[in-house]
């Protein structure tokens, strides 16, 4: 296990927030000539004092806004290889919880593997994805999982979830859900063996359409989705973001019906469990934020749903940002809107 102590979180948090950890502690990943490396580094883990003050797993850092230096310590996750299998009717890939997700895709596209394509150019790593069930253009990473290894921080224990055990839920799992219990290490996916593009999402089948592109394949999904997703967000090289900031807010059908009745432009809202799901976006759009700044924090000109760092912010700014959207939004629409990222 390597430590740090007093480390910099400036490159470990998209966000590219300037906060400081008290220690940072990382489990380097297996290599084909030390298979057990990981495990040893976890034995290590335990053996060490890390309970004895906060600590909190980290992916990418790329759906989290540091408020202040953390006081505890990060343990970050290096598993990261993979392997792939079949068993006649699926195709399966295992990987590390640290593998990108968009490099899992990657190589689901050159094993034409079928079904996580519309996953393209999502941040983040793997692990990462499972705990708050990333999803983009129809498809979500529970429909994919069919395992997930961890280990019980509580105790050392081993556990392989089945994806039902997972209690995948919109951007939420029974890991985000018990926050600082659980390090995912492996996920195991499962692929269809025949294509079936997903068109579901509007805004992808329109691309598509105005393209000519009837009947995509594989490859071309992949591309005309990284396309329309870098379209709409800043890119990480200049600006720091963490993707879309908040979740789509899920309310009763009185409500949909009276914005709907106030606005005719509202985008269609789509039944989720016994109400609908508005976009937030949309929402902090047309509550005037759009492009607008607060401080060093922004609202993306090009997608309201994403706030950004215009330079040298703090994570202070993005959240006073955040609640000065968060109460506009209240007062216009009278709908609440969560923070999909995780305020530390
Ligand atoms: N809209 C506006 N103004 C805006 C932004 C959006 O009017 O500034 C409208 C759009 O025109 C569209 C609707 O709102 O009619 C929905 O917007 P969009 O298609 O951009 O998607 P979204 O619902 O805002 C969700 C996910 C994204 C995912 C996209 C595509 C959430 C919180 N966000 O965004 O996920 O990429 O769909 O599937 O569910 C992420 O989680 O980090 C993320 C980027």
């Amino acid at each position: 296990m390597e430590i740090y102590d007093n480390h910099s979180l400036k490159g470990l948090n998209t966000f590219g927030i300037d906060a400081r950890a008290r220690r940072l502690l990382f489990l380097r990943g297996s290599t084909l000539d030390e298979p057990s490396r990981f495990m040893n580094d976890v034995d290590e883990l335990f053996k060490s004092d890390f309970r004895k003050a906060p600590y909190m797993v980290i992916g990418e850092g790329s759906n989290i806004v540091f408020t202040k230096d953390y006081e505890g310590s990060l343990i970050k996750v290096g598993e990261a290889v993979f392997y792939g299998d079949d068993d006649g009717r699926y195709k399966y890939l295992t990987v590390g919880a640290s593998m990108l997700t968009d490099e899992v895709v990657r190589l689901s596209v050159d094993y034409r593997y079928y079904g996580m394509e519309n996953l393209s150019a999502v941040p983040g790593n793997i692990g990462a994805a499972v705990v708050q069930n990333v999803g983009a253009y129809g498809v979500e990473i529970k429909d994919l999982v069919e395992t997930v290894d961890a280990i019980d921080l509580l105790n050392g224990d081993r556990h392989a979830f089945t994806c039902e055990e997972c209690l995948f839920g919109y951007r939420t799992s029974l890991f985000k859900q018990q926050p600082g219990r659980w390090l995912i290490w492996r996920v195991k996916l499962r692929f269809n063996s025949d294509f079936r593009p997903n068109l579901s999402y509007k805004a992808l089948a329109d691309e598509l359409q105005r393209r000519g592109i009837v009947r995509p394949s594989q490859r071309q999904m992949r591309d005309v989705i990284t396309e329309l997703r870098w379209s709409k967000l800043p890119r990480p090289e200049e600006y720091g973001s963490a993707g879309s900031f908040f979740k789509n807010p899920v309310v009763d059908e009185d409500t949909c019906l009276r914005i709907k009745a106030a606005c005719p432009d509202m985008p269609q809202a789509h039944k989720a469990g016994d109400g609908y799901k508005l976009s937030a976006g949309w929402l902090i759009d047309k509550a005037g934020w759009k492009g607008k700044t607060l401080g060093r924090a922004g609202v993306w000109p090009k997608q309201a749903l994403v706030l950004y760092n215009t330079g040298s912010c703090t994570g202070a700014e993005v959240v006073a940002l955040a609640q000065a959207i968060q109460k506009d939004v209240q007062q216009q629409f009278g709908v609440a809107l969560e923070p999909e990222a995780i305020i530390v």
